[in-house]
């Protein structure tokens, strides 16, 4: 086991959240659920001014970006962007996915967040260049894919920008990710998430300071890297038996387990008050 020294210990404590971290207001279907804990602890540590997400679908991760957005009553706009179309690795879906997106976010997202109805490439007209703080890639993950989606959004970046990626630890089917990773995070400021099929953070704007952002300086420190990893798995692993339980499918299951009990009591009340 690697051995945690004092200064790793600091690192430590400066990459994770002071109590427990907050639940997502919304669950969907997402393989992102377990990443939940770092995008709060990201978005109040990083403060981006601007937040962009390439591939949003149900909007689990973006709307944790949101939710932590109006918590803390930042000045950030984020934008989504998403053709709301799917495609050949989170499958093909129908508009019932954005219109169900829309009732949830106008109300109580939309004025500071828009939901961009775009390709990738169409998008980058609608975002001025070097202004992007937090750029989330996850769309399509072919190695062609990523590679395109990153060299095409990096003029957006600004120069504290960090850029995330998702998938980062598939090993599967034809997804390139982890091989783009391996490729861009060399020389540049990193720390990569092994859980939830891997998260990679990539701190791209030139101006980027470890000692602003520990997580880099804890990227370097293997006994800092490890703990920051076990703790976020933890969290992550909670969220997800959270995510579990509250499906629908779960709470069916819950209410036929509850309804014999219920049962039971209604009639032995009816009993006692009729002997009554
Ligand atoms: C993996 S899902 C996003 C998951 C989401 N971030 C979450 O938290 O669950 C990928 C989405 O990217 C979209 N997508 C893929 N390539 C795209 C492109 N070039 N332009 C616009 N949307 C794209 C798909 O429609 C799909 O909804």
């Amino acid at each position: 086991m690697t051995e945690v020294g004092a200064h790793s210990r600091d690192l430590v404590a400066a990459c994770l959240p002071m109590g427990p971290s907050p639940k997502p207001l919304r669950i969907v279907p997402s393989t992102w659920i377990e990443h939940a804990p770092f995008a709060f602890w990201l978005v109040e540590n990083h403060r981006p001014q601007i937040i962009v997400e390439l591939g949003s679908h149900y909007g689990f991760s973006y709307f944790c970006f949101c939710q932590q957005v109006r918590q803390l009553k930042l000045p950030t706009r984020c934008f989504a962007v998403d053709t709301w179309k799917g495609d050949k690795h989170s499958g093909f879906y129908g508009d019932e996915v954005l219109e169900e997106l829309k009732r949830y976010h106008d109300p109580i997202y939309g004025d500071f967040s828009r939901l961009t109805r775009a390709t990738f490439d169409e998008a980058l007209a609608e975002i001025e260049d070097g202004s992007v703080d937090l750029l989330h890639i996850d769309g399509r993950h072919e190695y062609e894919d990523v590679r395109h989606d990153f060299h095409s959004w990096q003029r957006k970046l600004s120069s504290r920008a960090i850029v995330l990626m998702h998938d980062t630890q598939v090993r599967q089917l034809d997804f390139g990710v982890l091989r783009f990773w391996q490729e861009i995070s060399q020389g540049r400021p990193h720390f990569e998430f092994q859980h939830g099929y891997g998260l990679g953070v990539l701190g791209e704007g030139k101006d980027f300071s470890t000692i602003e952002f520990p997580l880099f300086e804890a990227g370097r420190d293997p006994a800092a890297t490890a703990a920051i990893r076990k703790a976020y798995a933890r969290r992550g692993s909670r969220m997800h038996s959270l995510a579990r339980r509250l499906t629908p499918a779960w709470l069916r299951k819950m209410v036929w387990r509850i309804a014999p009990a219920l049962v039971l009591k209604v009639k032995w009340r009816i009993r006692v008050g009729e002997a009554c």
